[in-house]
């Protein structure tokens, strides 16, 4: 008994010692967060903003909110995590343990902080990388555990931030096919708001993982303190932003916990997808700046290299080509300019050959009657033109009408007592199952060894999860949706692996999968079906808060007639340029024309694609929208102007341009004309100082419907 009691004495003074006072800085060039741990061996986040430079003011911070905050505990609101215990008990009480920060390459540090529960062996690995240059920091947490049998993770957040400020705005996407990356603004009062998604492989039909959230007032491009955070995670997510009875908010951010519970076995790791957030106390156009540098550096796949132009034959025949009707558009893409033809949906499928989404789906062979030749006729084909061959599969689905499906029910996500029904006639395979993970990686690898000259695969996912049973989990149904997003980056991964310089879009149904952990295996992402050039205003827009212009596909279609050829174009090369038209649908001059800009797309390449974005006039403000791309000396900058329904007799003033080198002079130049349009900019052909530009700037607006401008401006 007297032993018990000493050695209880000793157990608390060593308490004492390990839980004692530590100031935990997670810092990048201009972003703080600075955490705490207290003496009571909890975690706290003090503080979370601009930089803060004297390392002696950080131990008067007040102490702030407990930093991960679990359930059971002494917290009436929200938590990040909460697990059952082997005894039932739902209660967890994380205290630090220990921390480390460790430099992982030039200016990108992690901070890893160990939490643990001192009733249950169950511990959280808290990790902060911070990228010092582009002010990312991405966090995650890592929960593991000594139980006997597996714990249950009912909620398994990969961030918690607090603030505690005067007000809070949330900039919220909302959309659906056609319509994606609406952006509407939303002051949050006392309550939860919450975003997320149900929808398991299109998961972001109705809303991406990204937000932008605003403190004390609304921001505006160059002014006011933002946070913008987005979700690495192909599958439901969620964003929880309550406000609490003390008008403070936290911000929870992770896989939606939804029919989610997760059996975490003894000794096993679950990682929680990554969370990636920047600040900027002058506005959200430095927020953007933030996430394009990061990602092209460090995120997306082949980030800092190049892209491919390219003419697509989806809208120009759907499911109605044969050979030689490709061949003869791959003649097309020559004639354009691009680097490659892509050939889009409904190339394959025999004994239910792909004559429309009815059926086929999963029957990668190609259609006898339609390819006789198979597809080493158009790689050879394309060769000989010189230009690439890229290819559309959608490996994840199954229509019911395929040898697939009759083959393989076992694959398909299904109920097994009740009747099915589909979202685009077609079913999800089962990617928890690795059998269904080798035949997914095996679409890929078939059609490159079959045909090693196909240079880039266009990914699509057209539905949801339906009829949510998985065959192969049985009785951890609860996993599927996690355990699908694992086999999906397992494939990818393989892919990655094996094909390291194969470029690939990923698509669903337009952007219905769009986050930054998919794109560590995707080069662009298709932006939307719709291609009419003012939705596309507002959804490129939307999306280039967080996306860099190379990764986002914008095609040149026949959607809206009313804008001509020029305002399409115009349009779509603000992003990563492609085609989807007949040539011969197009006047000599629409032709001479896109050519040209097709031309000038490559030779505008380093600034569209590697320079600086600035929103200069928003689509949502008005009839006018306007951007800017500067490439990093400095040196050239490209305007975007655009007119679409501008009011009689309106007054056009001047805007401003930004980012440009006050000191240097700079020639404006109006390019991608029409032949023989000539300027109608005031002062085109002049000299201006940066300074002028950005003090007094051009009349870039008119008051013409549906008229566009491309001004390019160079140092003298
Ligand atoms: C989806 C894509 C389109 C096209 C079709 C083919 O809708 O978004 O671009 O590839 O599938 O069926």
């Amino acid at each position: 008994m007297r032993l018990k009691a000493i050695l209880s004495v000793c157990l608390l003074a060593l308490s004492t010692v390990l839980y004692a006072d530590e100031l935990i800085q997670i810092r990048t060039d201009r972003i703080g967060l600075v955490l705490r741990a207290e003496k009571d061996g909890r975690l706290y986040q003090s503080y979370i903003g601009k930089r803060l430079n004297n390392d002696s003011d950080l131990q008067n911070l007040p102490k702030g909110t407990e930093a991960y905050l679990t359930h059971g505990m002494e917290d009436y609101l929200e938590p990040a995590l909460e697990v059952r215990h082997n005894d039932a008990n739902a209660s967890l009480l994380l205290k630090y343990v220990s921390h480390t920060i460790q430099n992982i390459e030039p200016d990108v540090d992690e901070t890893v902080i160990t939490l643990r529960d001192d009733q249950y062996p169950v511990t959280v690995k808290l990790h902060y990388v911070t990228y010092a240059k582009e002010n990312i920091i991405k966090t995650f947490s890592e929960i593991s555990h000594e139980e006997k049998k597996p714990i249950k993770l009912e909620r398994y957040a990969s961030a918690m931030l607090h603030f505690s400020n005067s007000a809070y705005y949330l900039t919220e996407y909302s959309g659906d096919w056609i319509y994606e990356a609406t952006m509407s603004s939303t002051p949050l009062n006392f309550g939860k708001k919450v975003l997320d998604s149900k929808l398991g492989t299109r998961a972001n039909m109705f809303t991406p993982p990204m937000f932008i959230f605003l403190l004390d007032k609304e921001a505006s491009e160059n002014e006011g303190e933002v946070i913008l955070g987005t979700l690495g995670w192909t599958g439901n997510f969620r964003f929880t932003f309550e406000v609490d009875n003390k008008k403070d908010l936290r911000v929870i951010a992770g896989i939606n916990p939804y029919y989610s519970e997760y059996a975490l076995p003894k000794g096993e790791v679950f990682r929680t997808p990554d969370f990636y957030f920047t600040y900027s106390d002058c506005g959200e156009g430095q927020a953007s700046r933030n996430f394009h540098d990061w990602a092209r550096k460090y995120q997306l796949k082949d980030g800092e290299k190049d892209r491919l132009t390219l003419l697509n034959n989806w809208e120009s025949t759907y499911f109605d080509f044969d050979e030689n009707k490709l061949v003869d558009l791959m003649g097309d893409a020559v004639k354009l300019g691009v680097d490659m033809f892509l050939l889009d949906d409904g190339w394959f499928g025999n004994k239910h050959p792909r004559h429309s989404d009815t059926q086929g789906l999963g029957d990668w062979e190609e259609t006898h009657d339609k390819l006789p030749n198979g597809i080493q006729r158009l790689v050879d084909e394309a060769a000989k033109k010189n230009i690439k061959f890229g290819i559309w599969i959608e490996p994840e689905m199954v229509n019911p009408k395929s040898e697939l499906y009759e083959k393989h029910k076992d694959w398909v996500i299904h109920l097994p007592n009740r009747e099915e029904y589909y979202f685009r006639n077609q079913m999800v395979l089962d990617l928890s199952n690795p059998e269904v993970q080798d035949f997914v990686f095996g679409v890929v690898d078939g059609l490159m060894t079959k045909y090693p000259g196909i240079a880039y695969f266009k990914w699509d996912c057209n539905s949801p999860i339906t009829n949510i049973y998985s065959p192969y989990l049985k009785d951890k149904q609860t996993h599927l949706y996690v355990d699908y997003v694992r086999g999906l980056y397992n494939v990818l991964e393989r892919i990655k692996a094996k094909y390291p310089d194969l470029p690939m879009m990923l698509c669903s149904g337009g952007s219905g999968r769009i986050d930054y952990e998919a794109l560590k295996y995707f080069t662009e992402f298709w932006a939307s079906d719709d291609t009419d050039p003012v939705q596309r205003l507002f959804i490129q827009y939307g999306y280039s808060f967080f996306y860099p212009a190379k990764s986002m596909s914008a095609h040149v279609t026949t959607w809206n007639k009313d804008a001509s050829i020029k305002f399409r174009t115009d349009v779509a090369m603000r992003g990563k340029l492609g085609f989807d038209i007949k040539l011969s649908d197009l006047s000599g001059d629409d032709l001479t024309y896109c050519q040209n800009a097709v031309k000038n797309y490559k030779r505008l390449r380093p600034a569209i694609m590697e320079g600086d974005l600035y929103r200069l006039v928003s689509p949502y403000s008005g009839p006018h929208a306007a951007n800017q791309f500067v490439t990093k000396d400095k040196n050239k900058a490209l305007v975007f102007a655009f007119d679409v329904y501008p009011a009689y007799g309106e007054k056009c003033l001047p805007v401003r341009l930004e980012g440009l080198d006050a000191e240097k002079q700079y020639r404006v130049e109006e390019i991608n004309m029409m032949p023989g349009q000539s300027s109608s900019l005031e002062g085109n052909g002049m000299v201006y100082s940066g300074d002028y530009l950005m003090k007094v700037g051009l009349t870039l607006f008119t008051g013409n419907k549906l008229h566009s401008r491309i001004i390019e401006i160079q140092t003298e």
